[in-house]
């Protein structure tokens, strides 16, 4: 069994779907070269895909295909330039507000990666009031949601049934790699076990800012929990 496990992880989570590797336009990266030492490492850990996602929150991070889209080719170039064999993409990780109604609302076209995945985070503190309708909204324009690093969310500690609604309604759900370690808080990570346990986990995500966090998800790619990982069905791999 151990030897299987050994054998299926060099070649497991090859994709990660969750990080801030544009620079200078979120809370992510602020230098081309912070960009491509974490994008070296993750290389060298295995990572063969990265599809970032930066910001988009109309107060914080007014992001759009140009800001994103022309910081990605910046960074492609730079890749090719050192022969980095890691492919990027880049999508976005979508702020629930009023804005994303109203954008789903007239159908603006939005970043997408995959089968139309659509990556969304809420507030950490209220459950935003617009929450169903959201939802409604993204599978009513053909999107398929994935509701991002949900162990951290607040007003989810006291309701983590409520994820087991979202899965009945198709709502994918993904966890940040540092949850699982303890990175951000027991409280998260706690969580975050739980969702294991219950396999209500679609994705693993490194949601990468900076040094630390890329820290954090190689640490985990090291752990026993890691290996747990590897006999759920997650969907990273399948966008290769
Ligand atoms: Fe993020």
């Amino acid at each position: 069994m151990l030897s299987f496990l050994k054998k299926k992880s060099k070649s497991f989570l090859q994709v990660d779907i969750h990080s801030h590797l544009i620079p200078a336009i979120d809370d992510g990266v602020k230098t081309l070269e912070s960009s491509i030492d974490i994008i070296k490492q993750l290389s060298e850990a295995g990572i063969k895909k990265i599809i970032t996602t930066p910001h988009i929150a109309k107060e914080f991070y007014p992001n759009d295909q140009t800001t994103i889209l022309g910081g990605l080719e910046k960074v492609k170039k730079k890749i090719e330039e050192l022969g980095l064999r890691v492919e990027l993409e880049a999508a976005a990780e979508y702020y629930m507000d009023q804005h994303l109604l109203n954008k789903l609302r007239n159908n603006e076209p939005l970043l997408t990666f995959g089968n139309k995945y659509l990556l969304f985070e809420t507030a950490f503190l209220n459950k935003p009031p617009f929450f169903d309708e959201v939802i409604f909204e993204m599978f009513s324009n053909g999107y398929q949601p994935i509701f991002a690093h949900p162990e951290r969310y607040e007003y989810l500690a006291d309701q983590p049934e409520f994820l087991f609604e979202l899965k009945k309604r198709n709502v994918l759900l993904q966890v940040n790699a540092g949850s699982l370690i303890g990175y951000y808080s027991p409280r998260i990570k706690k969580m975050a076990k739980w969702m294991m346990k219950n396999e209500l986990i679609d994705f693993l995500g490194s949601d990468i800012h900076h040094e630390r966090h890329l820290s954090a998800f190689l640490k985990y790619r090291q752990s026993k929990d890691y290996q747990k990982l590897q006999t759920l069905r997650l969907l990273n791999d399948e966008l290769l």
